[in-house]
């Protein structure tokens, strides 16, 4: 029985190629793959700016900081600790707000509510491959002077209303780490239309260097290399195709499965980062799938707010429920008919 990952990055002889003729050239730091990469990404996304850097994490504390945020950001618990701790590194306030339940996205209304003038900006993180509800976040925006900060890093493709995440707010940051529905092995991306703000984002991921040995703002190395662009001109490629199957995957699942079927908001295009759903015993369902060869995900199972490093008093009822119950399937390329089979079966298998 083979086994089936939650996970798996698809590369081939392409990306191969892209790497050993970039070891050839002796070009490695960040030179023009790194370009590339980041003209085709922003073309993909339709935003006029991308600017490459190490991880999602930095993506996230470079929009932080080159959009000078000092005070507090509305952010989702439910979330990869990133989206908090990028805000924790900039010396800004996390102010946790609760999820959708039917989206595990950041739920406006409780956001309207934790509203105060020291919030600077918004968060939505486009959790699993789905956009938040874009309209409500930008009405929010856009009464309060709110930057909106895309977390966008399980989102490559994802849209709202036709638009691109990454194309939605001020600044989207995306992560290019192995389980994502792109890659280059690690890397990230901060796309915006604000080109202001992107020449700030390019000068500050290299030392805050303007000009040669000229630093007038503080800055650090945050680049990416040419040999990780090189993968991610290839993955950009195939990201297309990649979400079409994560989508024809997660139809199956939708039809087999018992268990209700994640939620997608009319507006919003799903790009199956994972595949969540929601049962009650969740151990029953572990079980089976661990004694079946079936890897699983547990996405989140404790909100940021409750991490010992973050321990915020915040009271956030969707978040814990939804850290109790959620369980994602593989959904990813790699899984083939045989595969899907096997989820259904063994998930169908409890009461
Ligand atoms: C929602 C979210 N934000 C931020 C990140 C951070 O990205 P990276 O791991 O590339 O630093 C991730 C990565 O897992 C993520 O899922």
């Amino acid at each position: 029985m083979n086994a089936i990952p939650i996970s798996k990055p698809l590369t081939g002889k392409e990306e191969k190629r892209a790497v050993a003729d970039v070891l050839a050239s002796g070009m490695l730091a960040q030179g023009e793959q790194v370009a590339q990469l980041e003209e085709e990404f922003a073309k993909f996304c339709g935003v006029k700016h991308a600017v490459a850097c190490t991880s999602g994490t930095a993506a996230l504390v470079m929009a932080l900081n080159c959009l000078n945020i000092k005070g507090s950001v509305l952010v989702p618990s439910f979330t990869f600790i990133a989206s908090v701790t990028s805000i924790l590194a900039v010396n800004a306030k996390p102010v946790f707000v609760d999820i959708d339940p039917r989206t595990y996205c950041i739920d406006v209304e409780d956001a309207k509510k934790k509203l105060s003038p020291d919030v600077e900006a918004i968060m939505p993180v486009h959790l699993y491959g789905q956009c938040a509800n874009m309209d409500e976040v930008r009405e929010l925006a856009q009464k309060n002077e709110l930057y909106i900060i895309e977390d966008a890093a399980q989102a490559h493709g994802a849209e709202w209303g036709g638009t691109k995440a990454g194309a939605l707010g001020d600044a989207g940051c995306f992560s290019f780490y192995p389980t994502k529905n792109m890659t280059t092995g690690e890397g990230g991306m901060v796309t915006t239309n604000n080109d202001a703000l992107a020449a700030r984002l390019r000068v500050f991921r290299n030392h805050g260097q303007s000009s040669r040995y000229v630093h007038n703002s503080l800055g650090y190395n945050i680049r990416m290399t040419n040999i990780h662009a090189a993968i991610g001109v290839e993955q950009l490629k195939k990201l297309p195709k990649f979400n079409r199957a994560r989508q024809k995957n997660a139809e199956y699942l939708d039809t087999h499965l018992d268990v209700d079927s994640p939620y997608v908001h009319h507006k919003a295009k799903h790009v199956y980062h994972q595949y969540t759903v929601r049962v009650q015993d969740r151990e029953a369902y572990t079980r089976e799938l661990a004694a079946n060869g079936i890897g699983y995900g547990i996405y989140y199972p404790v909100g940021a707010h409750r991490q010992p490093a973050v321990a915020s008093e915040a009271i956030l009822p969707e978040t814990d429920k939804a850290c109790d119950e959620v369980i994602s399937l593989p959904v990813h390329p790699g899984v083939k008919k045989e595969g899907l089979k096997r989820i259904v079966e063994a998930m169908n298998s409890l009461p």
